[in-house]
């Protein structure tokens, strides 16, 4: 990485918006750079991990990786959620694949044995394997756990020990989005992509809908994108509203606590730093973007529904065809470009770009990466 071209790049993306330039491309490439987010963005802040319902009873859990990170999450029998590093104390084995559900994490190596809620339980062996080891005290080898905090059936995880109350962090969103009953949604399904992109690639790509005209050219023609309107916001969050809804509008019962114009559209914030919640009249899509490395990233899209409407009779089988089978190809559009788009950030002759009039959200994204990295 040349750091003078990087260091003058991330002055011109601080500049005004009208006057600004995009990131540096060696912001989207570099093993170095990628490090220093790992620590200043996704060590510190919160990180959605998925939904309270994706854990509903004692003993579900699902594992995943975030920043070469191995977690699981995990339901205890008060119905309390953890989030562990699955790494066994004992010589590191990972402790558990997939999801499931499960009464105690079983090492698959040596058998040492975990309750839900972390804590050593057992050092099974034909004589006891412990016996005559000095200073050990199971208390002291429970698992590494994090700081867990839910807002709305969201799950949030910190790896910061003393992180800021995650409701506070959050700033005046709950009350912008209250009329979306957020707690009342369910998630009917998960899509998942590893796709070969920077983290940011794909972030960026959700938060302009510049591109729809040409890359969804095929699949969304006949909803000619209206320009966006950009709201205020007081918190880790920014945002863009298609006033002309693109998606929102056919399908299931739409609700009725949304003002008008809430009713006229659909609603694209974007959560800093993995999260994007999509708010329509009909449903809400969350994605949230687990990074696997410099140049991988692995993206969760999650459809939710409003219970009322999951429990409608016919919901699975319309649901289907009015919304998965239609919208899949549009998604799978934006999973075949990104890629494109990292392999011309590898470039050697790669220069910063200018934002259009639709990408005001990516300025305010890519200030909030040169303002955390950046000032190291
Ligand atoms: S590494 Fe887990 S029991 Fe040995
Ligand atoms: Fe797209």
């Amino acid at each position: 990485m040349k750091n003078d071209a990087v260091h003058s790049g991330l002055s011109d993306v601080t500049r005004p918006f009208s006057n600004a330039s995009t990131l540096p491309s060696p912001c989207f490439t570099s093993p170095e750079w990628y490090q220093k987010e790992v620590e200043k963005i996704f060590l510190k802040e919160w990180i959605c991990v998925g939904r309270e319902e994706q854990a509903p009873k004692a003993g579900d859990f699902f594992r995943f990786d975030i920043v070469n990170e191995p977690l699981v999450l995990v339901r205890d029998r008060s119905g309390k959620l953890h989030a562990h590093i699955a790494v066994c104390r004992h010589r590191a084995a990972l402790l558990a694949q997939g999801k499931g559900n499960c009464r105690t994490f079983v090492c698959p190596y040596h058998s040492w044995t975990y309750a839900l809620s972390g804590e050593l339980i057992a050092t099974p062996g034909a004589t006891d394997p412990m016996a005559g080891i000095d200073n050990f005290d199971r208390k002291d080898y429970g698992l590494v756990s994090l700081r867990l905090e839910t807002w709305r059936g969201f799950i949030f995880i910190s790896f910061d020990e003393k992180p800021q109350p995650l409701l506070e962090w959050l700033g005046d969103l709950p009350d912008q989005v209250k009329n979306y009953k957020i707690e009342e949604m369910r998630v009917d399904r998960q899509f998942e992509w590893d796709i070969d992109c920077n983290w940011k690639v794909y972030y960026e790509n959700s938060a302009e809908n510049y591109h729809t005209a040409t890359v969804h050219y095929r699949n969304l023609k006949g909803s000619t994108p209206a320009p966006s309107q950009f709201p205020e916001s007081k918190g880790p969050y920014t945002s863009f509203f298609l006033p002309k809804a693109i998606s929102a509008l056919e399908g299931f019962p739409t609700l009725t606590s949304l003002t008008d114009a809430q009713m006229s559209g659909t609603w694209f914030i974007l959560v800093q730093p993995n999260l994007q919640l999509i708010l329509t009249p009909t449903y809400m899509v969350f994605r949230h973007f687990l990074p696997l490395g410099p140049e991988r990233v692995k993206v969760v899209h999650n459809w939710c529904f409003p219970k009322s409407t999951v429990d409608l009779p016919d919901f699975s089988e319309r649901v289907e065809g009015e919304y998965y089978t239609r919208y899949k190809p549009v998604i799978q559009e934006d999973v075949d470009m990104t890629p494109l788009v990292q392999q011309g950030h590898r470039s050697r002759f790669a220069r910063p770009g200018r934002f259009a009039k639709e990408e005001v959200v990516l300025h305010h994204i890519e200030n909030y990466v040169a303002g955390k990295v950046g000032a190291s």
